[in-house]
């Protein structure tokens, strides 16, 4: 049976051990990288390009949660935009990536950055985003963990998920291949289903989606809006 705190704990060991070297080299933009693992540096770019002209139509200033902040980027560029950002991850050491950036580039005093789990957060936010964090949680998790963020926002919901594609599907299915200790984070693909009822819960629908397929990163972007 699948036990959700177990999971998450895996998750949190994952990105803040081996995922932590392998994801903060691939946003990190001067990193050197593989050609298949530079794909997913330029889709995770197009992604955050994305959502940023969505987020800016609706509202240019206000709170915003970014949930599973990572090495900040997003964070980072929408308090250079005048957001007041609060910046949450379970993994330690993004969060302590993402502060040291926020300092270097004097942009801490706008980003409050806390260490802990999406679940825990309590407050409202005018927007919330969260990026390739869902994508890690089958559908029990998924639901509830969206369900939550969508009802701690007043604007816009913005995030990914992996909607099923066959590409998807067959790296998910050599991904089984690899012997464990070598294996990422699985992706969980979410029927669009599951994830317009987890908005309805929180009384959201759908406004708009589109796909980021750019080489190896392939994820739906979602904005979600109030009823
Ligand atoms: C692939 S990274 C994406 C980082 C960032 N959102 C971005 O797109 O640049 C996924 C992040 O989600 C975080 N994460 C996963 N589950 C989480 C949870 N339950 N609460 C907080 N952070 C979580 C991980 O620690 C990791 O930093």
């Amino acid at each position: 049976m699948f036990d959700s705190v177990t999971h998450k704990i895996q998750l949190q060991s994952y990105f803040d051990g081996i995922g932590f070297e392998r994801w903060s080299a691939i946003y990190n933009g001067q990193a050197k990288l593989s050609h298949i693992r530079r794909t997913v540096r330029e889709g995770h770019e197009l992604m955050l390009n994305q959502a940023a002209s969505w987020l800016l139509e609706s509202r240019t200033s206000g709170t915003l949660l970014d949930a599973g902040c990572g090495t900040g980027l997003f964070s980072l560029m929408m308090a250079q935009r005048g957001f007041k950002v609060t910046a949450v991850d379970i993994a330690p050491r993004m969060v302590e990536a993402a502060q040291t950036t926020a300092e270097q580039i004097g942009l801490a005093d706008r980003i409050r950055f806390t260490q802990g789990d999406i679940e825990s957060v309590s407050g409202r936010f005018d927007a919330v985003v969260c990026f390739d964090v869902l994508v890690h949680y089958p559908r029990e998790s998924f639901e509830r963990l969206c369900a939550t963020l969508a009802g701690q926002c007043d604007g816009p919901f913005i995030f990914t998920y992996a909607a099923y594609n066959r590409f998807l599907a067959s790296l998910h299915w050599l991904g089984g291949w690899f012997p464990k200790n070598h294996r990422r984070a699985e992706i969980q693909m979410m029927p669009d289903s599951v994830v317009a009822g987890a908005l309805a819960v929180a009384g959201m629908r759908v406004r708009r989606t589109v796909n980021i397929n750019h080489g190896f990163y392939h994820v739906r972007l979602l904005e979600a809006a109030r009823d």
